[in-house]
């Protein structure tokens, strides 16, 4: 033990300061959604295959910058959001919260409000309903906050000539439109004057601009984009769900592909295309060696975007230990069902010398077509006696697969 006289030099260590971000956003999706009526909470609702607020994160997690990510959710669905908020933010993701919300959507943001971190001067709240809102919408309202130190709301003009009603329905007037900008969000605020008026406010506001507005702040329009729609009724689902589908490159179309190798083992029974080759050399294998079930599981599950077999069904999970083909293609096309995908054909290529494959083409082709509900084509080569092939040291299988996703 040692200790420095008081006004001695002391050599500390360079411990580098941790700083958190500067920018948080704040996703509030702990609505019920009354007016969309589906079976879950509306963020929860499937658009395309994934959730309303899968979409919505994919959003937040493009933006250019770091930012703490507080998504508040319904009070029952914490936990399920904990899992689907971490799988979206991929690798690493430092500052992530998930807390429950509140009976308003004001008392949800200002929840959500309670946990950013003490780095966070720029604050944007956005409705996870608005799914399909573009990075470049966050990142401009980031660059409006910086730079004007105001709140900076999107906004769009209105094309609807908008007239004001009395009781009985009776045309008041017609209001100029010019005047009009129909708001989105993110918004964005600096944190300070966001969390003092939060503070103050004493009634419910229909946004949180004009809560901002009415403590006294200043806040600006910037241009929105007519992708920030808020998805409210069944009919905005619809037009979510049309758009995603013209935003994909392939009309929905994926393709994927595999490729598998055993070694021939002359203790083993030989099973490819998911047949039995009695009196073949047989190969090596942790389940029962089939390199074109083993190519096509891969083929599906990198056409769907599901990781691979090794990721999936891992070796050293007992249940697969002598399994045969069936078995891993029957588990991939459940994964690519839940993923809301359906295959649409699998073209296999056989590498090797032996067996003889044209004799059982037909068969095998009948069975992996009826196991995968698609067509299976397959063929067979060699390799002019080079490399392991040729060698007749095992077999090589390279499939490819195209999958469609089905939308619900
Ligand atoms: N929101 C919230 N907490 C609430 C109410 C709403 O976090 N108590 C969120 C919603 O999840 C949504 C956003 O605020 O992302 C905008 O609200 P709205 O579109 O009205 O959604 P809901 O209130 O869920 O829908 P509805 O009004 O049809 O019930
Ligand atoms: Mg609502």
């Amino acid at each position: 033990m040692s200790s420095n006289p008081p006004g001695a030099s002391t050599t500390q260590p360079k411990i580098p300061v941790r700083r958190g971000p500067i920018v948080g956003v704040i996703v509030v999706a702990a609505g019920s959604g009354t007016r969309l009526g589906a079976a879950r909470p509306k963020a929860f609702a499937p658009l395309a295959g994934r959730t309303i607020l899968e979409h919505a994160l994919d959003s937040v997690f493009g933006m250019q910058r770091e930012a703490q990510v507080v998504v508040v959710v319904p009070a029952d669905l914490v936990d399920d959001a904990k899992t689907l908020v971490t799988d979206a933010a991929g690798a690493a993701h430092e500052y992530l919260s998930v807390v429950p919300g509140g009976t308003t959507r004001q008392e949800s943001v200002s929840l959500g409000l309670a946990v950013l971190d003490a780095s966070v001067r720029i604050v944007l709240v956005h409705d996870a309903a608005r799914a399909l809102t573009p990075s470049t919408q966050f990142d401009a309202v980031v660059t409006g906050v910086a730079q004007t130190a105001s709140g900076i709301v999107p906004g769009v003009p209105v094309t609807d000539t908008i007239k004001r009603v009395d009781d009985d329905e009776s045309v008041v007037e017609t209001v100029d439109r010019a005047e009009l900008r129909a708001v989105q969000t993110p918004q964005g605020f600096p944190r300070a004057a966001l969390d003092a008026a939060y503070a103050e406010a004493d009634r419910e506001h229909t946004d949180d601009a004009a809560l901002f507005a009415v403590a006294g702040n200043t806040v600006s329009i910037i241009d929105g984009d007519a992708r920030a729609f808020k998805i409210t009724t069944p009919w905005d689902l619809r037009r979510a769900e049309g758009l995603l589908a013209d935003a994909a490159p392939t009309g929905g179309l994926r393709t994927g592909i595999g490729t598998d190798v055993h070694a021939f083992d002359d203790a083993s029974e030989l099973w490819l295309a998911g047949l039995h080759w009695p009196g073949e050399r047989g190969l090596a294998g942790h389940s029962d060696g089939d390199p074109v079930c083993h190519a096509i599981t891969d083929a599906l599950l990198s056409a769907a975007g599901l990781g691979d077999i090794g990721s999936v069904f891992g070796t050293a999970d007992p249940r697969f230990d002598g399994a045969h083909g069936d078995v891993f293609l029957r588990a991939t096309l459940e994964r690519l069902a839940t993923a809301g995908f359906t295959v649409s054909n699998v073209s296999v290529q056989i590498i090797g010398n032996s067996p003889r494959f044209s004799p059982r083409r037909a068969e095998a082709e009948r069975l992996l077509s009826g196991l995968l509900a698609a067509p299976v084509s397959l063929a067979a080569t060699t390799t002019d006696g080079l490399g392991f092939t040729g060698r007749g040291e095992g077999i090589c299988a390279i499939a490819t697969a195209i999958v469609s996703r089905q939308y619900a």
